[in-house]
């Protein structure tokens, strides 16, 4: 039996402990848009999940701080741009407390929800707000996914234990 009690987690583990534990599945990384009073607004977030197919429902969970989320609230759309392995600039501006994320980075807006596609993109999804749902100190956004997209040439970019991964090397 290997011995597992050195990196094991107290009974209740503390915030520090909770969060380097969660940070050892590795994920994906979108960029949420949403277009708020004319403006193009977007947060980074690797908790994107995909819900249902019928209906075509995917979510993501945003802290109950986030400035994003108002926007959301207001604008009824959002798009689920996940990002490429070459974007991680595009992540760390999103996850920014400040500047101008859209600085640096190209986008249209969608066809039928009218959010943000970024461009170079791995794949998007054009959504409606179905719903949000406050779970502990987040809420969970749903969306209904209208319209979708995807590009084959480009590898996805990663985060693991606090660090973007490029798997393309
Ligand atoms: C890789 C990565 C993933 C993140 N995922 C999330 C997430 O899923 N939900 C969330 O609320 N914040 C997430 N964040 C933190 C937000 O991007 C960050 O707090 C941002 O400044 C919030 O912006 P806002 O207040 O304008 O919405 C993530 C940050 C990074 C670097």
């Amino acid at each position: 039996m290997p011995e597992i009690s050195a990196s094991a987690a107290p009974l209740k583990p503390t915030l520090p402990h909770l969060r380097h534990t969660l940070g050892h599945f590795p994920t994906g990384v979108t960029v949420v848009t949403t277009i708020d009073d004319g403006k193009p607004v977007g947060v980074c977030a690797n908790s994107f999940v995909s819900v249902s197919l019928e209906p075509p429902l995917v979510g993501v969970f945003l802290k109950n701080t986030s400035r994003t989320l108002s926007s959301l609230r207001r604008s009824g759309s959002l798009v689920i741009n996940i990002l490429a392995d070459r974007q991680e600039h595009i992540a760390r501006a999103f996850a920014a407390p400040d500047g101008d994320r859209f600085a640096n980075v190209d986008w249209r807006v969608s066809s039928l929800s009218g959010a943000p596609v970024l461009d170079g993109v791995c794949a998007w999804l054009d959504c409606r707000t179905d719903r949000m749902i406050m779970y502990g100190d987040h809420y969970l956004m749903l969306g209904c996914v209208v319209d979708s997209g995807f590009n084959t040439d480009s590898m996805p970019l990663l985060f693991h234990r606090s660090r973007y991964v490029n798997i393309s090397g």
